[in-house]
């Protein structure tokens, strides 16, 4: 949980979000940075009603294997190649309360490091049974699972031997525009972390750490499947709890 002790009044919709643990947007070591980076000085705005709103997912929208990389794009009776894991866990506001009908997209890179797409130039293979993106929605309770293998390390061009390490790309829109969160998950153990020029430019290691999923044991499948367990943290709103009024009703 955010320690809240030391924060501005509070006023609007949701919590500002805390730069502190976010990285600076210039940050030469991660080369395409500079480019993107604002070359003036940020202006502050009072939060708008669009910030407050967001779009409502229905599980309707939801095809029968978009929450399983492993299946999505195999033919029948194929599967992916690589090493089968489960991603799992809950999406939480800053308060520790569920988020419920978080649309969760993610994308990944195949076993050998390749993505599926056309502007892709690493040398790994593309596996014809892997296409690399799913999505899912959190349930009352703000839990989501999917199924995929474990992306493999890759190398792009920004110092002379940088490589990635294993990730998945996560996408996860709140209750609010405000919530969008779009980031990038880990796996422990994973030497490449502390290597990876990207994961470097965050400024705080408990927030490094807060990307890195741990290996989950009890959420294993035998002979089938490793867990790891990625709890995500969007944005908090600021409305006080009634226990007799959840969120949502
Ligand atoms: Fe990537």
């Amino acid at each position: 949980m955010t320690d809240l002790s030391n924060k501005k009044p509070e006023t609007g919709a949701f919590f500002p979000r805390d730069r502190s643990l976010h990285p600076p947007a210039y940050t030469p070591t991660y080369k395409t940075s500079v480019l993107r980076s604002p070359q003036k000085a940020l202006l502050s705005l009072d939060g708008t009603k669009s910030e407050i709103t967001g779009p409502v997912f229905g599980h309707s929208m939801l095809g029968e294997l978009d929450n399983d990389l492993i299946h999505n794009f195999a033919k029948p009776g194929e599967s992916a190649i690589g090493e089968r894991i489960i991603v799992h866990g809950r999406v939480l506001d800053e308060r520790g309360r569920p988020v419920a009908g978080a649309l969760i997209e993610f994308w990944q890179a195949n076993a050998g490091g390749r993505y599926r797409h056309k502007k892709e130039s690493y040398l790994a293979p593309l596996d014809p049974n892997f296409g690399g993106c799913g999505r899912t929605i959190s349930d009352e309770n703000g839990y989501y699972a999917f199924r995929t293998i474990k992306p493999g390390p890759y190398p792009w061009p920004n110092g002379v031997n940088d490589w990635r390490p294993a990730h998945i790309h996560f996408s996860i829109f709140g209750h609010g525009f405000s919530q969008r969160l779009i980031t990038q998950m880990y796996f422990e153990g994973d030497p490449l972390i502390w290597k990876c020029p990207i994961v470097l430019t965050i400024p705080d290691r408990a927030a490094i750490e807060q990307l890195v999923a741990a290996l989950d044991w009890s959420a294993t499948i035998p002979m089938d499947a490793r867990a790891y367990k990625f709890d995500i943290v969007l944005r908090g709103r600021r409305s006080t709890l009634f226990e007799n009024r959840m969120e949502g009703n």
